[in-house]
Formats: C-alpha cells, structure tokens, sequence
C-alpha cells in the first residue's frame, strides 16, 4: 500500500492570498520572516484578511534563513501562550518550514527536535490548530510537502523533518508574492524545483500518481525558468505554478541523494564564510548524481524519458542521460551558478576560488559523507552508494570532474 497526500485545498492564480477572508476561526498566529513580506505590503494584507474573517491576529516575525533549532522553540513558545486554531505562515521555505516545526512542539510541548526528526514519526496533529502555508518564492514547495528543514548549528547539519501529518490544511500559491524575488533567489529556488521533479521521477517511491506532476514540472521550468531569471513576469507566474506540482510529487515520491548531499553540505563550511545555498548546492550537485545513478539501469531509462519528455533528442538512453547532464549544466550557466564547490563564491557566483579551500573540504570529506548517507533522502534514491562512492562523489562535486563510477 501506498499513500499519496496534498493539502485539502490550494487557491492558486494572482489575488488567491484574499482566500484568507474565507477562514473560520478565533485565533490566527502569522509566522513569517525578516522583513520581506512586511516591506512589499503581503504581510498587511494577510492581517487584515484574517481580521476581516473575524479572527484575532499576532505575529511572529524574524524567522531567519535556514532557521534554527532555537528559533523553532521560540516560535512554539509564542504558541503556547497565544493558543491559535490557525497557524498561517507566510514566506519562503525558511519560515513556513519552523512554522510546521512549532506547530508540532505547539501540540506535543514535551517533544524534543529529537523526536520530531524520527521519519514518519510525528503524532496525530490538529488537535489544537490548522495550518496554512503561502509561498513567496518559488522553489521549496513547502506549502504542499510533507517536510520541513532545521537547522542545528551547533552540528552544522540540516534535518529533514517527514511525516504526512505536517502536510500543510491549506496552500496558497499566489504568483503576485514571487514576483518581488531578486534575480538571485529565482535562480536558487528554481533550481531546487528542478531536482525536486527529477529525484522524484527517479525515486524508488515514484508512482503513477507522482510521475505526471513530476514531468510536467520539469517540461514547464524548461521552458520558464530562464525567462523567469531574467525578468519575465508572466514566465515568473508560471514558475510558482512549476515549482508546486514538483513539490507535490517530491512529497509522495521522497527524493534522492543530491538533496542528502545539499542537507549535509549546506552549513558546514559556515566557519569558511561559505553558506552553499540549497538551491545552488542542488544545481551543482545533479548532474553529478544523474551519472553515478545512470549506471542502475531503471534510473538510466527513466532519465532517457524525462528527455524525452523536454524533446532533447538522442538515439539511445546514453546519449539521453548526455543529453539531460548538458541541459542542467547549461542551465546553470545561464542563471550564472558554479558547476562546482571549489568555484562557489558570494551569492553562488563562479569564481576561480570560492569560499571552501580544498584542505578543509578533504578534511570534512568523509564525515560528510557518513552524514550524506545517513540523511534521510538517500533511502529513496535509486543507486545505494557506499561511504568510499559517496567520498569519490563529494569529490566530483567539488572539483567538478567526470562520474565514472
Ligand atoms: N520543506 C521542504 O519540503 C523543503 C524543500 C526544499 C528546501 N527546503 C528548505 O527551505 C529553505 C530555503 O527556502 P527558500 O529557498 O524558499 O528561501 P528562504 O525562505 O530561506 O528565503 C531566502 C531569502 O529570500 C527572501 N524572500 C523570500 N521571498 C521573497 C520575495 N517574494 N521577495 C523578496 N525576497 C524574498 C527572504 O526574506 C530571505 O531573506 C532551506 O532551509 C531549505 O533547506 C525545504
Ligand atoms: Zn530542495
């Protein structure tokens, strides 16, 4: 048997944010972040469709980028002393992710970040309130997935949080928020939307119910991402729409090993100054991953089929896998992404030598690769790697050369 899960509803299309006015309840808490929604009038709007609804409204604001273990016990904090039937979290993957962080500490305050961090663990939810998440960039899809991403900085690793009972009550994609997104930050979560649909199309837990959404996802960032980049507003749009069907394909489909390898990578260079953005860590690492996993022959026909799908043409499922390799590397040039760690510098752009010295990467190297393994996105994977291939990986990933293993 197998489950597949989305929110009950999501409104969708530009205005959907007034969908709010339509909630029914007495207390709403709005978690959001360091001030974007604030400063481009979303998060007014929000309060004041909430009040309008009838509900008492607060606040928790400042969730940070890559939020924070505390972080999370702050916000649950505020919960309990507030008590909300509604959680609305307004933002990007950062403070919608500790929102579903909170809201599990909010319902059980005895669990610790432990407990919640068991996959597939998490006791029955909306006991106490409902959740509503609304996205402003467009990439996670947290709004319809069944995870959320903290991090504990004092390990410098990020954990995946999984259980279909964290799966948002409500979406709302409404493109309007997304089109405020600096250039950057489209590249990033664009990217992150593009491995989400190809892991998921690979994974072992891939279904009939998943593998549409995910080739239609791909098929549409093919074809808007770049304009997106580079200022289209109308592709912008599309992208919102792009990112959520990879995001509910992913969350019933798991993912693979690039985004074991983004988790484990992400913050622990951070003493270097170099924070590998998960999109970027992502853009650089699949190609990478689509080599190694091409050598398991299902994984091999199935990319030949997402090329098919994007009309890259080529006789036969090597040139295919070729083929799709190219296409993201380009891809990453054209939103002006490394193809490496070694070249990773400020704000992800290419340069001769990034934040991470080679030393201290060879040094981390196999701790990396324990954690990589262990991360709970490599079970769905569809190539099991060993600590030594996951080693010999890291190290295509960092110096960027060929897979041939
Ligand atoms: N839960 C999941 O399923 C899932 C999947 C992939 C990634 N993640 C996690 O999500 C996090 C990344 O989320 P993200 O990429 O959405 O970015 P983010 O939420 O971290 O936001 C990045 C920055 O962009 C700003 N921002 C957000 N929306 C904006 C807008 N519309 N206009 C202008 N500025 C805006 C924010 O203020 C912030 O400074 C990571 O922690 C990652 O690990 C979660
Ligand atoms: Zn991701």
């Amino acid at each position: 048997m197998a489950r597949f899960t989305l929110p009950r509803d999501l409104y969708h299309g530009k205005g959907a944010l007034e969908a709010l006015k339509t909630f029914k309840g007495k207390k709403a808490i709005v978690c959001v972040g360091g001030g974007s929604m604030k400063k481009f009038g979303f998060l007014d709007k929000t309060v004041n469709y909430l009040k309008e609804a009838g509900m008492e409204v607060e606040l928790f604001e400042g969730i940070e980028p890559d939020p924070s273990v505390e972080t999370v016990m702050k916000g649950a904090d505020a919960m309990l002393k507030f008590q909300p039937d509604w959680i609305i979290a307004i933002g990007g993957g950062s403070p919608i992710d500790a929102a579903k962080a909170m809201w599990i500490k909010y319902e059980y305050p005895d669990t610790t970040f432990e407990d919640m961090c068991k996959v597939f663990g998490i006791p029955e939810l909306r006991k106490k309130a409902r959740f509503c998440a609304i996205s402003s960039t467009s990439g996670t899809a947290t709004e319809v997935t069944a995870f959320s991403i903290i991090t504990d900085y004092q390990k410098g690793i990020k954990y995946p949080i999984a259980d279909f009972e964290i799966t948002p009550d409500v979406a709302i994609v409404d493109p309007e928020l997304a089109e405020t997104m600096p250039q950057k930050l489209v590249a990033h979560t664009g990217m992150d939307a593009i491995t989400h649909a190809v892991e998921a199309y690979v994974s072992t837990a891939h279904c009939d119910y998943t593998d549409p959404l995910a080739l239609h996802a791909i098929k549409m960032i093919k074809n808007d991402l770049v304009g997106s980049y580079n200022g289209d507003m109308a592709k912008r749009d599309s992208m919102h729409n792009a990112q959520c069907l990879a995001g509910m394909a992913f969350s019933n489909a798991l993912l693979g090993i690039v985004h074991s390898m983004a988790h484990k990578t992400g913050a622990v260079f951070a003493d270097k100054g170099a924070h590998i953005i998960h999109g970027a860590a992502n853009a650089m690492y699949l190609p990478k991953v689509i080599a190694f996993n091409a050598k398991d022959p299902e994984a091999k026909k199935r990319y030949g089929e997402i090329a098919d799908f994007i009309g890259l043409g080529g006789n036969n499922d090597d040139e295919k896998v070729k083929l799709l390799i190219d296409f993201l590397r380009k891809m990453n040039d054209d939103l002006k992404i490394p193809h490496c760690i070694k070249n990773y510098g400020a704000d992800s752009y290419p340069c001769e030598q990034g934040f991470v010295p080679e030393e201290t990467f060879l040094e981390r190297l196999h701790d990396i690769a324990v954690n990589a393994i262990g991360d709970a996105c490599t079970g769905s994977n569809p190539r099991q790697p060993s600590v030594e291939e996951m080693e010999k990986l890291l190290k295509c990933c960092y110096y960027d050369t060929e897979v041939d293993f």
